[in-house]
């Protein structure tokens, strides 16, 4: 069986409910406060797992917090090098508007104190029947691609949050980005998504690209197709983790059909499910619910 060995962050997710974003200069009363499990990593192993793929999740998080290693568990990913510091966790601040939207701000904790050694031990076990998947909130990215490529693992890269350093890493490495479009305007000055995907594909005619687009749904793309899937229409409560709840799904399913078109529509599915409930982590569906109709 293919597994995925996910390099991710694992964060405790400080949620605040605001009428709108705080404004420079203002003070602002919460409507609520909710602490949730969250981090781009361990949201997109939940989805794996509740998306039915196996999934090895590597990171790091503070002696005292590991209800999130057992959280984790128990949605069915293996936690094997889920290693605990002495030093903090990684948290998240994220205000919710009314619109659903968020704001997040992050602080990496025990998720920058992966390295070199850390990812030479624990790739030592995979190889090439396995998936890499890696998002840009925990340190030593760069040593990760490479070595999961050497390997001979399929490289999956979700460049988020975005920094200045990303356009620097071996992105030559990667068999499938998965990029929203801000991300995609940073890596290649275009906005509109036939130019992204253009350039994409000029760049790196190895690989394939996904390109989620929120409301406006999602497009995978390769030097030999292009593929739209449009978005379902609900009304958000809290978007946060519905790009994980995509990614996760979209991968799983990928991995199970090696259908584009059967995991975008999947993945799309869930996202919509994800986004009708509040939290991170806490609002990423399981597989069975995704063939019922949405109740919001
Ligand atoms: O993608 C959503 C996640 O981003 C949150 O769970 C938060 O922890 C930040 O990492």
């Amino acid at each position: 069986m293919n597994s995925v060995l996910n390099f991710g962050s694992i964060n405790i997710d400080h949620v605040y409910r605001v009428d709108h974003f705080v404004r420079p200069g203002e003070t602002l009363n919460c409507r609520d406060y909710h602490r949730f499990a969250g981090g781009k990593g361990l949201n997109q192993s939940i989805a794996l797992a509740q998306a039915d793929a196996s999934v090895v999740h590597a990171g790091k998080l503070g002696a005292g917090d590991g209800w999130l290693k057992t959280l984790m568990a128990g949605k069915g990913v293996d936690t094997r090098f889920v290693e605990t510091v002495d030093g903090p966790s990684g948290h998240a601040v994220i205000q919710v508007n009314s619109a659903g939207e968020n704001a997040i701000v992050i602080v990496g904790g025990a998720n920058r104190l992966i390295d070199e050694n850390d990812v030479q031990r624990i790739l030592a076990g995979f190889g090439p029947h396995d998936y890499l998947l890696v998002q840009n909130e925990v340190s030593a990215v760069p040593q990760i691609l490479l070595s999961a490529k050497a390997q001979g693992m399929t490289v999956v890269f979700n460049p988020a949050p975005m920094t200045l350093e990303v356009p620097d890493y071996p992105l030559d490495r990667v068999d499938i980005l998965i990029v929203n479009t801000v991300e995609a305007h940073s890596l290649t000055g275009e906005s509109e998504p036939e130019r992204i995907c253009e350039i994409f594909r000029r760049r790196y005619p190895h690989a394939a690209m996904v390109l989620t687009l929120g409301s406006r749904g999602a497009i995978y793309c390769n030097p030999q197709m292009q593929i739209h899937q449009p978005a379902e229409q609900v009304n958000a409560v809290d978007t946060t983790g519905a790009g994980d709840t995509f990614i996760g799904f979209f991968l799983a399913e990928l991995i199970r059909s090696a259908d584009p078109n059967s995991a975008l529509a999947f993945a799309s599915r869930a996202a919509a499910l994800c986004v009708t409930r509040q939290g991170a982590a806490d609002s990423i569906p399981h597989r069975t619910e995704i063939e019922m109709p949405i109740t919001e």
